[in-house]
Formats: C-alpha cells, structure tokens, sequence
C-alpha cells in the first residue's frame, strides 16, 4: 500500500477529498495534518475528526498551523475570514468529532516523524495551505528531501479564483508554497491546480443523487455541498460545484485519469508572494529559457482531466 498523509483544512471539498482517500484501498493513511485556511484551525480539526469517525478511520488527526507564515510571525496576530466554506467550514453542516483521535503532537513533527520512518515513501496529498509543509521544510529539510511526493491542490498555470490571478490555498500561504517548490529541485511535486479541477463538475443532478441512493455518507456530502452551491452561484453563476480537492485525491489515486499529454513535466513554477498577482503561479515549459535565468526544474503541472471518467472513479470507489 501508499503511505499517505493528508494535509487538509477541511472545507467542504476537503471533506469529499478525505472520504474518497479513506475508500481507497491502495491507500494507508497514516495520519490527516490540519492547516487553517478554509477557516479557522479548531474548527477544520473538528471537521478532520468528525470526518474520521463517519468513516470509522483508523488514523488520528494532527493539529498544525494556526495561520500563513505571514500571520504566524505577526506579533499583533490574526483574523481569518471566510464565506466559502461557511461559519463550521462545512456548510450548516456539524459533524460528531472523534475526540480520542487527536493526537497530541503537532503537524509539522508528525510529517517528520513519519518521513524519517519511511524514507523515499511517503506521499503528501496537501489539501490546504502549504504552512504546514514550509514549517517542515525550515525544521528538517534533508528529512522533507525524503518525501517521495508531494500532490499540491493549488495554484493555476491560467486561472484564479481568490483573486482573478490567484487561486486561494497558494494566494493564502504564498511564502510557503515558495518554500515548497525550492524543494522541488529534490523532490516530486505535482500541481493539480484550477486548469485541471475547472475542467470538472458536481451537478445538481449528482447532488440529488448522492442524497437519495448513496446512504448516510452521500446525504451528508450533498448537504455540505449546499453552501458551496450557493458561493458557485454568487461568484460564478454556475449552478454545480467544484470540488477541488476531490481531483487532487483521484488523481493521486490514478493518474491517467489525466491526458498524460497534458501533464508539463518537469517545469519551472515560481509564485508571486506581495502586491496584486500575490498567489499568482508562473509556470514556464521551455527548459532552455528558465534555466538561462538560473531557474531549475520543481515541478510537474497536470492540465487537463478526463472530467466522465473523473466521476465514474469517485462514484464507484466511495459508492460501489
Ligand atoms: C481550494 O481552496 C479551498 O477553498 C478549497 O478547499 C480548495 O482546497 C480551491 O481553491
Ligand atoms: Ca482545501
């Protein structure tokens, strides 16, 4: 099996990302790391474990980063804000934590730890803001060098959706997701960003079927979408949502869901961390150019998605 850990701040579109993760059998997921970002990060750890219970998950929830480095070094502290996620993070949703399964260690000491135990194994499937991964990097980073993969839900080569250049985890976090890449010049890490995730759709008519023909757990998705609906509706009058994160975990899981002609391996990608591009991803494809500029090779960016067979995959592995 994979070894897996989840870095997440579960939001709605974490909470459908996590089930599929915890429904797939090639997965062993080790633990779920929790960043704030969605929203604040009691109320995302809350959701982790309501969401380890629902499942009956044999993993324990590890609480990280209060806020982006950014706000974490700020002496006079912070205030996150969100509409998109809802109050809970979930919508009018409230899910029962599993209170015995959080752990007592910090995020960031659990990714170390678990690397160190398994060098060149472990995926991170990173769902939120990169805090916690950047605060691994500056703690231990010939450690972090042991990670096999990092898969990024984040960035957009020609998209945003925070800001019309930056999408929200990399416009939340930029300094992190910059720390992040550096270690891209040693380690796999692939982009599923908004190209890849804007080519899919939940509709209305999936919604409806969750609710009604896949049991407790596929009402309770249908439920949590209900918020987003309304944001999709507000900011892009689109009736369906998209669940970001959701991509990300099925492609980890296959990733020939992708056209692999679509997929820019080994690229240069740089974020913008101030002003008004901050969160703004700059991928450049041609290694002759960027490495002229002294730019090395840290990234793979997948672009494009098999959106039918994308939903068939999540319907048949969190429904059978
Ligand atoms: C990403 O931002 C968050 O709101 C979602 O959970 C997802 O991780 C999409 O831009
Ligand atoms: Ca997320």
């Amino acid at each position: 099996k994979r070894k897996i850990i989840i870095d997440t701040d579960p939001g709605i579109d974490d909470t459908y990302a996590i089930i599929a993760a915890l429904s797939y059998a090639g997965f062993d997921v080790l633990g779920i790391t929790v960043v704030a970002g969605n929203v604040g990060l009691e109320p995302c750890v809350n959701n982790a474990l309501g969401i380890v219970k629902l499942m009956d998950a044999d993993c324990k929830v590890y609480p990280g980063a209060e806020g982006s480095l950014n706000q974490l070094r700020e002496e006079s502290g912070y205030e996150l804000k969100t509409t998109v996620h809802g109050e809970s993070g979930l919508g009018s949703v409230t899910l029962t934590p599993d209170l015995t399964k959080k752990s007592d260690t910090h995020a960031v000491d659990f990714i170390l730890e678990t690397v160190k135990a398994h060098p060149d194994e472990v995926e991170i499937i990173s769902l939120g803001p990169m805090t916690n991964l950047a605060l691994a990097i500056e703690k231990d980073r010939n450690t972090m060098k042991q990670v096999k993969t990092i898969w990024s839900m984040g960035g957009g080569v020609h998209l945003g959706n925070r800001t019309p250049v930056a999408e929200f985890n990399y416009w939340f976090d930029p300094e992190a997701v910059k720390e992040t890449y550096d270690l891209g010049e040693d380690i796999e890490i692939n982009m599923i960003g908004l190209d890849i995730t804007h080519q899919t759709q939940i509709t209305l008519d999936d919604l409806f079927f969750l609710r009604t023909e896949c049991g407790e757990i596929g009402q309770i998705l249908s439920r949590i979408a209900e918020h987003y609906q309304d944001m999709y509706w507000k900011f892009i009058k689109q009736t369906g949502v998209i669940i970001h994160d959701l991509v990300a975990v099925m492609t980890a899981i296959d990733p020939t869901l992708t056209d692999k002609f679509d997929i820019l391996v080994g690229v240069n990608l740089q974020i913008e961390t101030e002003g008004i591009c901050k969160g703004q991803t700059v991928v450049q494809k041609h290694q002759s150019l960027f490495a002229e500029a002294g730019l090395a090779k840290n990234a793979n960016v997948y672009m494009d998605i098999d959106p039918i067979a994308f939903k068939k995959a999540f319907m048949k592995l969190c429904f059978p």
